[in-house]
């Protein structure tokens, strides 16, 4: 690769800058010795011009609205691939064959009992508890039961924390749902597949018979997980990235990533986009054109949830593909859901508005996500709970590749001081 290298001047003084040459997409100038050579740093909030990490995880070619897992594109991954195959694709670097997915799939059946002692762990919460707060703690508490695999820089416990945490995550997240419903929890059962799995202990009630498992809606579902598996630097992976950079262990830094996603603006979305389109159902007085007309309005606060994209300036390929796939789950279930004809009729107007034309405002992963949810029967409170589950093994895969980069140091940005300096302290007398 060729050694090039951007010239900055600063002050009349030339300073070189080497450039990261990518596969594809951004080049990377590097300001590694910036400060060090010239006393200045950089500013860039929320890190929207900053790499932090080269990786060879996920690509996002957000102009173009394209989205590939270690090469593979998402709508393959989507059609063709099952969660934890693409799981092992994360986390192992390579598409599994039958032998080694079929391992894979015993390894984190054979996990997914949560230790008895945490039912006081759930027990201890209010019924009202939102279940992101009930995942997040109950990641951290996951610890303590495995003490021996917390090292980060040891590859096998990796493996046995990874291991244990994409197998106890949908347990724990079913028995926060039945938690919040005082329903008593239902125990994994290690003759059903992954998703399948998840689905039982959702919905099965120990006093009524068992009844099967729609293989639609759990297809629907694994569809869904695989969608959200991973998205290069997004929030929550930063979060996972950031806290595991000062060798913090997987569990914990893993918990961090979900509170990061439960934010509105990130994976909390999801849950704010149907709140919105029931809002707008419930309202006689709003439409599709109202809303708009609010969402464009500098002086409301209501922002058009789903919309828009830091990457994306293109309709965001995962948003693409769950707005096809929304038709043919409602179908499979049987169902109409007045949200999901508000959704088209706001995503119509929404795209032939100049406002979102001029932004490059497209829908993105959460504005159709929901009403999948919805119709598989998922509470509204548990939608960012299914992403946390989807993006599991990305945050994991990421971290991952964190602890073996070579470049990776503590997570430390600078900042730009604009406050009081020197001042002469006042006794509280004289105050
Ligand atoms: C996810 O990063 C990832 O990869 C995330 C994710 C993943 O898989 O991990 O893809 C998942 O988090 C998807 C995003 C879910 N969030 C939402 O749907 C919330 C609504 N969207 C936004 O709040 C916003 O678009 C963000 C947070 C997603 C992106 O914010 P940015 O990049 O900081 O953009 P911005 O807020 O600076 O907006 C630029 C302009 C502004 O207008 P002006 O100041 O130029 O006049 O666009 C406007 C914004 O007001 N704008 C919107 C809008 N989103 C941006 N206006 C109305 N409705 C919106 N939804």
């Amino acid at each position: 690769m060729v050694d090039r290298h951007a010239q900055l001047r600063l002050d009349g003084t030339e300073h070189e800058l080497q450039i990261h040459e990518p596969t594809i997409g951004n080049r990377g100038l590097d300001i590694s010795k910036l400060r060090g050579t010239t006393g200045d740093v950089t500013y860039d909030p929320g890190f929207a011009n900053t790499a932090g990490a080269k990786s060879t995880i996920t690509y996002i070619d957000g102009g173009a609205g394209i989205l590939q897992h270690r090469g593979y594109a998402i709508e393959d991954l989507a059609a063709n691939a099952t969660f934890l195959e693409v799981a092992y694709l994360l986390l192992f670097k390579k598409l599994p064959n039958e032998a080694e997915l079929s391992v894979w799939k015993d390894s984190v059946r054979n996990h997914t009992l949560i230790n008895e002692e945490m039912k006081r762990f759930f027990d201890a919460f209010p019924r009202s508890a939102h279940p992101m707060a009930i995942l997040s703690s109950a990641t951290t508490a996951s610890s303590t039961f495995y003490e021996e695999f917390l090292d980060p820089t040891d590859e096998a416990s990796f493996h046995e924390s990874a291991l244990r945490l994409m197998a106890k995550m949908p347990t724990i997240a079913a028995w926060s749902y039945k938690k919040s419903i005082g329903m008593p929890y239902t125990y994994p059962k290690n003759s059903l597949g992954y998703v399948e799995n998840f689905i039982h202990m959702m919905f099965h009630i120990p006093a009524v018979e068992e009844s099967s498992i729609d293989p639609a809606i759990a297809k629907a579902l694994n569809v869904l997980l695989v969608l959200h598996a991973d998205h290069e630097q997004n929030c929550s992976t930063a979060t996972v990235r950031g806290v595991g950079s000062s060798q913090a262990n997987l569990f914990a830094s893993v918990s961090a990533g979900i509170d990061a996603l439960w934010g509105p603006l990130h994976g909390g979305a999801n849950q704010r986009v149907i709140e919105m389109l029931q809002n707008i159902v419930d309202d006689p007085d709003a439409t599709a054109t109202s809303m708009i007309a609010r969402a464009k309005d500098p002086n409301d606060s209501f922002r058009l949830m789903g919309f828009g994209h830091r990457v994306y300036k293109n309709y965001d390929p995962r948003a693409r593909v769950l707005r096809a796939y929304a038709d043919e789950v409602l179908d499979a279930v049987g169902i109409t859901d007045p949200l999901f004809d508000i959704a088209k009729e706001l995503e119509q107007t929404a795209l032939e508005d100049d406002y979102f034309i001029e932004r490059k405002l497209f829908p993105n992963v959460d504005f159709y996500s929901g009403l999948i949810f919805r119709a598989l029967n998922i509470p509204t409170r548990m939608f960012t709970v299914m992403f946390a589950i989807g993006r599991l093994p990305g945050w994991m895969a990421q971290w991952k590749e964190m602890t073996e980069d070579p470049d990776t140091r503590i997570m430390r940005p600078r900042q730009i001081y604009v406050g009081d300096i020197d001042k002469t302290y006042v006794p509280i007398e004289d105050r």
